[in-house]
């Protein structure tokens, strides 16, 4: 039985570090791409402070990303490519580190009390296979070390996980 061990780190270095030398024991043993989305997204949320939300969206046609496993409130299904943070991070293959939710004019509101988010995309061999998400109640609460982390995060996600 996995344990996920507390993570106590305030340089970001060695906080990533311990979260995806964890996510990597956590996803060793399993391919199925949602029951090691939901793990990923489950140590995430309990491994990182301030956060309000994390989660995976999947695209499931070219066009339309729709929600996966998370933790959080109730988020919505379904976002066009192109549309919202996370459609802009599909659409230009990029992570997306919006410091302030509200001065983004496509951002779509999912729990009010975002205020920061960070979206980094899932590719495999060229293939945006979808998102992860993270919600956070203060602003600029993520950084470009948030963003490689979270980017590491990603890579052993894909590497770990057979497609959906
Ligand atoms: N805010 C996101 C939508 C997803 S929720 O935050 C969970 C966006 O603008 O794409």
């Amino acid at each position: 039985m996995f344990e996920a061990k507390t993570i106590a780190s305030d340089d970001k270095a060695s906080l990533y570090g311990e979260l995806t030398q964890q996510l990597g024991g956590l996803l060793s043993d399993e391919r199925d791409a949602v029951a090691n989305a939901a793990n990923t997204a489950a140590l995430l949320f309990t491994s990182l402070p301030d956060l309000n939300w994390a989660g995976f969206y999947f695209l499931r046609s070219a066009k339309e990303l729709v929600l996966g496993p998370f933790q959080g409130k109730p988020a919505c299904v379904r976002i066009t490519v192109g549309r919202g943070v996370c459609g802009a991070a599909v659409e230009r293959r990029q992570s997306m580190l919006v410091d302030d939710v509200h001065a983004y004019a496509d951002h779509i509101v999912c729990d009010a009390a975002s205020r920061s988010e960070l979206v980094v995309p899932l590719i495999r061999d060229d293939r945006v296979l979808g998102v992860i998400d993270l919600d956070s109640p203060l602003l600029a609460r993520f950084d470009l070390d948030d963003q490689r982390g979270i980017e590491a995060v990603a890579a052993i996600y894909v590497r770990a996980s057979a497609d959906l």
